[in-house]
């Protein structure tokens, strides 16, 4: 049976010089980078080169990168740590973010007297910047903006730019998650007024359980998780040092092939939303992520014309016909729990109906995109 895997926002397959370079590290530089004997002073040289790097290819000094186990510890670390130590006490973030930042803030909310408002959000995935600056300048308590860079889920892309020039005016504090920007775009936080950001390597063809909060120098965030000194003091724990080299060779190669393999999947995705679009009548590309402008090359996300009846077994049909792909609806029959983005975005009718989420990497091919709709066809009028 032919297999495909088009799930890439979920998680991306390890790139064969990545194995091969944590191989190398697990086999031969097994030393405890704390140790200050020759072992553990080649463990701790990788990690502090692979520090330098990342610092290279964000524009920031490499003090202000700190390893964490993925996405979701740096979120928590920024989140929580400016509540606790930075005095915030409004947050501003909006109902489509990822739940490592939504769930954290419910979270505070649920135990601090803090206020948090959530940012308008249109049928396109777009937050209302108009709403932003108002929300921003009748703010009267220090404030944290958490906005993620690009959706996870619907693929819109945030004008990073112009949330942290509004928080700069309103002196407001600016985190964004970028887990699914950061390998899949060039971007220079020196150029933006930005605090934090988290990042994780299992999203750009890295392994899972590592990743990095940028956290500006002199911020005052203070660490979660207490122990040794490592990452100076600001996050405990012998460090992965093969998870951490890895992400260092998965971003390298990353951003070397960055301009080809984004070109190679622009003109794939342009392929399946075209291809769909001449195969599947009444198909709808759900908030802007048909428009390669507004929305990240990366993936898509369909509201499918089903039945009430067959909605519930779509992802299952897919999936034994070898399709790996993510479920994007709100109110699928046989599921208790649908996106929170979805339900933000689409009609009351749209929600009725199933959507998927499609999400690429450079390892997919044309022949994958008409197999998959050759499916769903079939399914369709069956
Ligand atoms: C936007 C976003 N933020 C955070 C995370 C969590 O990252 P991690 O899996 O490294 O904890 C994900 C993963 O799906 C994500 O897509």
């Amino acid at each position: 049976m032919q297999k495909v895997y088009f799930d890439n926002a979920a998680t991306t397959e390890v790139r064969s010089e990545v194995i091969a370079k944590m191989v190398s590290v697990l086999k031969d530089d097994f030393g405890n980078p704390s140790s200050i004997h020759g072992y553990g002073r080649s463990a701790k040289n990788h990690i502090e080169q692979t520090r330098k790097n990342i610092a290279n290819y964000l524009g920031v000094k490499s003090s202000e990168i700190i390893f964490t186990s993925g996405g979701t510890e740096a979120d928590n670390l920024v989140i929580n740590s400016a509540v606790r130590d930075l005095g915030v006490k409004h947050i501003i973030t909006s109902k489509i973010e990822h739940h490592a930042v939504l769930h954290t803030v419910q979270e505070i909310e649920s135990c601090n007297a803090i206020k948090v408002s959530y940012v308008a959000i249109d049928a396109k995935g777009s937050i209302d910047y108009e709403h932003l600056e108002s929300l921003l300048s009748s703010s009267e308590e220090k404030t944290l903006v958490s906005l993620m860079h690009i959706n996870n889920e619907v693929g819109t892309i945030l004008d990073i730019e112009r949330v942290g020039k509004l928080c700069n005016i309103y002196k407001a504090l600016f985190h964004s998650d970028m887990v699914q920007s950061i390998g899949h775009y060039d971007v220079d936080l020196s150029k933006l007024h930005i605090d934090f950001t988290a990042v994780s390597a299992h999203k750009f063809h890295g392994p899972k359980g590592v990743g990095f909060a940028y956290i500006r120098k002199n911020s005052g965030l203070k660490p979660l998780i207490f122990g040794g000194e490592q990452e100076r003091g600001y996050r405990a724990g012998t460090e992965s040092v093969h998870n951490i080299v890895g992400m260092d060779e998965a971003l390298r190669l990353s951003y070397e092939n960055l301009q080809e393999e984004k070109a190679y999947i622009e003109d794939l995705k342009q392929y399946f939303i075209d291809t769909l679009k001449n195969t599947i009548e009444g198909v709808k590309f759900n908030a802007s992520c048909s428009d390669l402008d507004r929305s990240t090359y990366t993936l898509i996300n369909v509201c499918i014309p089903l039945s009430n009846e067959k909605s519930g077994i779509l992802l299952f049909h897919l999936d034994i016909n070898g399709i790996a792909c993510s479920k994007g609806s709100a109110c699928q029959s046989g599921s208790s729990k649908g996106s929170h983005v979805l339900t933000e975005i689409l009609s009351e009718e749209d929600l009725q109906k199933p959507s998927i989420r499609f999400s690429f990497s450079k390892f997919n091919t044309k022949k994958e995109v008409d197999y998959v709709v050759e499916i769903l066809k079939k399914f369709i009028e069956s």
